[in-house]
């Protein structure tokens, strides 16, 4: 919002309801506009700013978002993330070597939409990152790599291509290979409504061992079963970890079973899955739609645009998405941004597998979701 509220003369005489836009303008005029301008100076001077030189700006027909919708290469944040790598060390205050898509109308801000953080999060061999906790939701896709346990709540948790990881404290790299993720969180959202909280904890891991599972997989991941000794709602999903082999099983049957003439896939050639929170049926975290998207070769999505934003990246395959009217090429990697109600279109080249995070639950809880399929 600018500081000086004041709007430019003719604006002021074309916004005013029966103004003089459509009269020739006498000496009267002149005398009105300058008590009008001591109007506006005196608003501005209170801090006070008039409904009707704005009314446009702060309720649009439609969302007319200031977030646009752009592609970020996978190469090159992997290339600038190892950069990183060799100058800046992971420790205590910087606490994470994570790099920020910072969206290109957001004015340098670091948030890929105005709800959603979406960083590459790189950790060399031997590394570990910190312990803290903090509010904002969090959760981290793995594209590449691997022997990077994370620790949540005391228990270790491994991280393979293809996983899905909720909220994580700590974590340590203990393969001889560099790895690096994309960390999702709600940072933007929670900022913006000064509703956050954080806290330090242990400067080491608590819990440096590597087990193949975690006790949250060994007590929640078991399809359509919860242990009874634990049951209530969760804000947040329990299971720490959605593994890649159940993802893509599920991907796979869905497209299967569209072949053999049964409802399963949202369109033609067009697989997805939603991860949830077994507790209460609804989205993995309170603030954060997670979800794998798979388009067999040649397929093509159905349009769609829809109130809150998202951010995308390709796991596997290659092919294009049609973004706001533009056209842009997708390899493995690659993340793009859809801001609210921009309209995208996915096209496969070979079969493409994406995974894609949004804040809809968050519009949805507040009553503002919607969403058209199909061309306008
Ligand atoms: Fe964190």
């Amino acid at each position: 919002m600018p500081s000086d509220i004041r709007p430019s003369a003719p604006a002021l005489a074309d916004s005013r309801p029966g103004g003089s836009a459509l009269r020739s303008p006498g000496p009267a005029d002149s005398e009105a506009g300058t008590e009008l301008d001591d109007l506006y100076e005196a608003f501005s001077k209170e801090q006070l700013a008039p409904l009707w030189t704005q009314a446009a700006e702060l309720m649009p027909e439609q969302p007319a978002p200031s977030a646009r919708p752009h592609v970020w290469r996978w190469r090159t944040l992997f290339d600038l993330a190892e950069r990183a790598g060799q100058l800046v060390p992971v420790d205590r205050g910087g606490e994470r070597r994570a790099i920020a898509l910072a969206n290109p109308g957001l004015g340098g801000l670091p948030y890929a939409t105005p709800t959603l953080w979406a960083a590459i999060q790189y950790l060399a061999p031997g590394e570990t990152a910190p312990e803290h906790r903090h509010t904002q939701n969090a959760f981290r896709f793995v594209v590449e790599g691997q022997g990077v346990w994370t620790v949540v709540d005391g228990d270790p948790v491994s991280m393979q291509r293809g996983d899905l990881l909720r909220h994580f404290h700590g974590h340590q790299n203990v393969a001889d290979s560099p790895m690096a993720w994309l960390d999702g969180l709600d940072i933007p959202f929670v900022q913006q409504t000064d509703s956050g909280f954080f806290a330090y904890g242990s400067d080491t891991l608590t819990d440096t061992s590597t087990p193949d599972r975690s006790r949250a997989e060994r007590l929640w991941a078991h399809p359509g079963l919860q242990p009874v000794a634990l049951l209530g709602e969760r804000q947040s999903s329990p299971i720490a970890a959605y593994r890649w082999q159940h993802t893509d099983r599920a991907l796979a049957e869905q497209l299967e079973i569209e072949g053999e003439g049964h409802p399963a896939t949202m369109g033609a050639g067009h697989a997805a899955v939603r991860f949830s929170n077994p507790t209460t049926g609804g989205d993995v975290m309170p603030t954060i739609r997670a979800e794998f998207h798979r388009l067999r070769a040649g397929a093509v999505s159905e349009p769609r645009r829809e109130v809150g934003s998202s951010v995308w990246q390709v796991f596997a395959g290659s092919g294009s998405v049609s973004l706001g009217g533009t056209e842009h090429c997708l390899e493995r990697g690659d993340l793009f941004v859809v801001p609210s109600w921009a309209e995208y279109e996915l096209t496969a080249g070979d079969d493409l597998d994406l995974f894609r995070f949004s804040d809809a639950p968050i519009f949805e809880a507040l009553g503002q979701y919607r969403t058209q399929v199909g061309r306008r």
